[in-house]
């Protein structure tokens, strides 16, 4: 079944260059799909120049490509700049969205969304639990989920959260260097669900050949506050942490919900299986070793 999908099925994904998307890209590559990838600021050989922002130039570069299925992991994904300048996070997170969508008719669009599209007021929230994001970048992303539900009928909307991994920095690399570096640590109180790229890549595999449809978290089996992530690192590194705690980032443009841990009970149902925050920092660990 996986086999004869693989065979049939061109997968673009777009944003191939981002944190997220270099690892979807990695993993459709070694498992023998046939991939193609999109780079925008960050040139990549082998991939192909988009900017999503451009209708026509969006449409030409599908069509060129013509793939079955189309993941979306390109965004203004700062949540401070997209307060700061709000017409360009439109322009990516929804525009952008909308060009593709609109090729979309005969393929499947999976596209990445956000834990930050809840208010963080309740925790642990499922699927269909009313949204109300507390920031432009959650506004943005939300408006892109409700354009993809109106016009396709073929759609996987993959929320994730706090994304940890390789080949882009992020809050696990950036925490390890201060840990190393003996420096104070700032931590924000702030209940999340860490998600490691290369199980979310996994997870879209599996969606993909059960050939599911709708919304799902896709984040990891750990809802942990902050500082837990940084005494879990600490506690793999072997160095005892300076944290100090915070309720609000003194850099911080736009406001952030307290508790956004997402509950993934739907894609366990399915069989799907994401790894704990100690798994994900030891396999962090052993691949940088
Ligand atoms: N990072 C997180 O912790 C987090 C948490 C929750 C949800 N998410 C969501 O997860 C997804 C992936 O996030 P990420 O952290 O991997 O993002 P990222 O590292 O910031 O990468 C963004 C990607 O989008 C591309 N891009 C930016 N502007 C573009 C444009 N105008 N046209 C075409 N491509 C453009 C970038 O290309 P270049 O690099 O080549 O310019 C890059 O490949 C996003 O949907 C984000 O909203 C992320």
């Amino acid at each position: 079944m996986v086999g004869a999908i693989k065979e049939q099925k061109k997968v673009l994904v777009i944003g191939a260059t981002g944190l997220l998307g270099q690892t979807v890209y990695a993993h459709f590559l070694q498992k023998g799909y046939d991939v193609q990838g999109t780079h925008n600021e960050q040139k990549k050989e082998g991939m192909q120049y988009l900017d999503l922002r451009g209708e026509r130039f969006t449409a030409e570069v599908i069509r060129s490509i013509n793939p079955a299925i189309i993941i979306n992991c390109a965004a203004l994904s700062n949540v401070d700049l997209a307060e700061k300048e709000k017409k360009l996070a439109y322009q990516i997170n929804v525009k952008g969205v909308e060009n593709i969508v609109k090729e979309c008719e005969q393929r499947k669009i999976i596209h990445i969304s956000t834990d930050y599209v809840f208010d963080g007021k309740k925790g642990n929230y499922q699927e269909g639990y009313y949204t109300n994001p507390l920031n432009y970048y959650g506004q943005t992303k939300l408006m892109a989920e409700n354009m993809i539900r109106l016009t396709s009928d073929n759609y996987i909307i993959a929320r994730v959260a706090v994304l940890y991994g390789f080949g882009r920095k992020n809050f696990v690399t950036e925490t390890t260097k201060k840990l190393e570096n003996r420096e104070e640590i700032i931590v924000v109180k702030q209940k999340i669900s860490p998600t490691f790229t290369p199980d979310i890549a996994q997870a879209l595999e599996q969606l993909i050949s059960l050939e599911a449809k709708g919304t799902f978290h896709i984040t990891g089996d750990s809802q942990i506050t902050r500082k837990k992530m940084v005494e879990i690192i600490a506690e793999e590194l072997k160095i005892k942490p300076n944290i100090k705690l915070l309720d609000s980032h003194p850099n911080w443009v736009a406001q952030r919900p307290k508790n956004t841990s997402l509950n993934t009970e739907r894609i366990k149902s399915l069989g799907l299986k994401m790894g704990t925050f100690q798994e994900g920092i030891k396999k962090m660990r052993e691949a940088t070793k």
